[in-house]
C-alpha cells in the first residue's frame, strides 16, 4: 500500500496545467467528481478509475448549481482532512484532489444579478447559483434523460450536474471519468452528454457499493437516524420492518407513461 499525499489543487487554472503536462507525458488521467464527505462508495470508484488511468484525480465540490434553495445545501455534510485521510489510507493513495472555492465565482458580475432577481421575481424554477444572484447563465440540459425519475421531484438537480461536470471536464481534462451506477439516471445523463457534445471521454459505470443491512453507502446516511435507516418492508407481511430481520425486501413502484412498473431487491442479512 502506498499512503501517497494528493497533491491539493484549489485553482482551475493550476489544474489544467497539471493535466496538460501529465498528458503531453503520455500518462491516463482518470477522474471521479465527488462532493466530498467520502465513504467506501466513493472509494470504489478509486479502485475502478486506477484499472483505466495511471493518474487519479478526485475532486471535492459541493455543487450548488444542482441544488434547489429549499434543498439541503447548507447542511450538506462536509470533512476536508477527513476525506484525504480516507482518500490515502484506504484508497491508496491518488494523485491529485481538486478543491476548487467556487466554480461559479467569475469576477465582476454586477449587470448580471439584476437580470437573476427579475428571473427570481417572476418565479422561475432556480437553483442556489440563481438564487444567490451570481453571474451565471450557461446550462447543459440532456432534456430527454433530465425529466424522468428524480428529475419529476428535483426540477434544476440534473441540469446542475450537467453543468458541473461540463465545467470539471474542462478544467480537469481527463481521459477516463468514473461515475457510480447507485445514481443510475446521473450516470446515464453524463455517458448521454459526453456521446452527444463530442467530448473525448471514456465514462465507466461503477457498481453500487452497499452497507451490510442492504443500505446503499451515501454522504447523506449520516442524517439517517438508525431507527429511519432500518425501514424496510418484511418480504411475507410487506410491514415497514422496525428493525432489520431477514428477509426484507427493498421496494420499487415507478409509473411509466402509463403503465405502473414495480421491482424489488431481496435482502438476506
Ligand atoms: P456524490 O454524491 O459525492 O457522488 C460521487 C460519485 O460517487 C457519484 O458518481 C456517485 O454515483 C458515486 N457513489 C456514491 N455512493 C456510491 C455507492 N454507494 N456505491 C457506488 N458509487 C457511489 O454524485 C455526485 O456526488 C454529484 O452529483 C457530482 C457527480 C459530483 C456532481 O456534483
Amino acid at each position: 500500500m502506498e499512503n501517497k499525499e494528493p497533491l491539493i489543487i484549489t485553482d482551475k487554472d493550476d489544474m489544467r496545467r497539471w493535466s496538460r503536462s501529465a498528458r503531453a507525458q503520455g500518462k491516463i488521467v482518470g477522474f471521479i467528481p465527488t462532493m466530498g464527505y467520502l465513504h467506501e462508495g466513493h472509494l470504489s470508484l478509486v479502485q475502478e478509475c486506477k484499472q483505466h488511468s495511471n493518474l487519479t484525480v478526485v475532486s471535492i465540490y459541493v455543487n450548488p448549481g444542482q441544488f434547489s434553495p429549499n434543498e439541503d445545501l447548507s447542511t450538506y455534510p462536509s470533512d476536508f482532512i477527513g476525506d484525504i485521510n480516507k482518500l490515502k489510507n484506504k484508497a491508496d493513495g491518488v494523485d491529485v484532489v481538486f478543491h476548487p472555492k467556487d466554480l461559479y465565482d467569475y469576477g465582476k458580475h454586477d449587470g448580471v444579478v439584476n437580470a437573476r432577481r427579475n428571473d427570481l421575481e417572476e418565479g422561475k424554477v432556480v437553483s442556489c447559483v440563481e438564487n444567490s444572484g451570481q453571474g451565471h447563465e450557461t446550462w447543459v440540459r440532456v432534456e430527454r434523460l433530465e425529466k424522468g425519475l428524480c428529475g419529476s421531484s428535483r426540477p434544476v438537480f440534473f441540469r446542475g450536474v450537467a453543468t458541473i461536470v461540463t465545467k470539471l471536464f474542462n478544467i480537469v481534462e481527463p481521459d477516463v471519468a468514473v461515475f457510480g451506477k447507485k445514481d443510475y439516471q446521473q450516470w446515464r445523463i453524463i455517458e448521454r452528454m459526453v456521446r452527444d457534445l463530442d467530448f473525448g471521454i471514456k465514462i465507466i459505470g461503477a457498481e453500487l457499493l452497499r452497507d451490510p443491512d442492504g443500505l446503499a453507502k451515501s454522504s447523506r446516511n449520516v442524517h439517517l437516524s438508525p431507527e429511519q435507516r432500518k425501514k424496510i418492508v418484511d418480504q411475507e407481511s410487506l410491514e415497514v420492518l422496525e428493525e432489520i430481520k431477514s428477509p426484507a425486501v427493498f421496494c420499487i413502484a415507478a409509473w411509466f407513461g402509463n403503465v405502473r412498473l414495480l421491482d424489488n431487491m431481496e435482502i438476506v442479512v
